[in-house]
């Protein structure tokens, strides 16, 4: 994976744990943050794509280790951070990117089972405050942490595709960036949200969007804007969700 920009220090002597970060939009962030000089921890639900991904930005020069486990989890993430910290350091940065949930299909409200509602909750919503409140207090007590949550422009506009769940999933957990920005102004820790609009599934994909760049999103779109909001010139940016959406909502 290719960083966007020019390897830098903005993040040297940081640690950031990518959740879901063992393909795709979590895998181009985690090499951004690497490329920043981050510390890296990869987090996935998968073993083996966590530990690929770690390797790959090792073998680019970067520190990186592969931090495995399930995000819905409370007790996993606290074990998974308490390695992270033993062996890379205490979480300074934390992206909020694993979501969707797997094996999701496009369901009108009316054609959903009630009990497919909690997986949604508990992924896109759940997942954030297990890793934010895992990682939250060290950031406050050491007195700078970056907290940036992965969303969705389903979690900001309606849409007739069959999206309700995960985009009232996505839409709860831009509340909660938003409530806690403010609770943790004066801490040096800010919580931000990017939205992301339609990304590429792969080389294959050769879908051409309405919207103006009439292109899909890259990882490397998400990754520039995740380094952006983790860095220090970001410190008077909190509580705000950034569309990288291709101008396909101008909110
Ligand atoms: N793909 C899109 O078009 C799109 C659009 C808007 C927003 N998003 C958001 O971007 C983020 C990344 O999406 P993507 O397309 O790269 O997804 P992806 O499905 O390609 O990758 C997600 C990764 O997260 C991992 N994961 C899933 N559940 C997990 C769990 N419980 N714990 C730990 N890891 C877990 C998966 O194993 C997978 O490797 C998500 O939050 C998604 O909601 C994606």
């Amino acid at each position: 994976m290719t960083p966007v920009a020019a390897p830098g220090s903005d993040l040297a002597g940081r640690v950031a744990l990518v959740t879901g970060a063992g393909q795709g939009v979590g895998a181009g962030v985690a090499a951004e943050l690497a490329a920043a000089g981050a510390a890296v921890a990869v987090n996935d639900l998968q073993a083996d794509r966590a530990e690929r991904v770690a390797a790959d930005l090792r073998a680019e020069g970067g520190t990186a280790r592969a931090a495995v486990g399930d995000v819905t989890d409370f007790a996993a993430v606290q074990h998974l951070v308490d390695e992270v910290t033993d062996r890379l350091g205490p979480v300074d940065v934390l992206v909020n990117n694993a979501g969707i949930p797997a094996g999701f299909t496009l369901r009108r409200f009316r054609d959903m089972p009630v009990e497919d509602w909690d997986k949604f909750v508990r992924l896109n919503l759940y997942g954030v405050l297990h890793c934010t409140k895992a990682t939250v207090d060290g950031m406050c007590a050491r007195g700078w942490g970056r907290v940036v949550t992965v969303s969705s422009e389903a979690g900001r506009m309606g849409l007739p595709s069959g999206v309700s769940l995960y985009g009232a999933s996505k839409a709860a957990a831009i509340g909660f960036s938003r409530h806690l920005a403010l609770e943790l102004v004066g801490t040096g820790v800010t919580v931000n949200c990017v939205a992301l609009g339609l990304m590429t599934t792969g080389p294959d994909d050769h879908r051409k969007p309405p919207w103006p760049t009439a292109r899909l999103g890259e990882p490397t779109d998400v990754a520039a804007a995740v380094r952006y909001l983790a860095s220090p010139s970001a410190a008077w940016v909190t509580g705000q969700v950034l569309g990288v959406n291709g101008g396909a909502v101008t909110l």
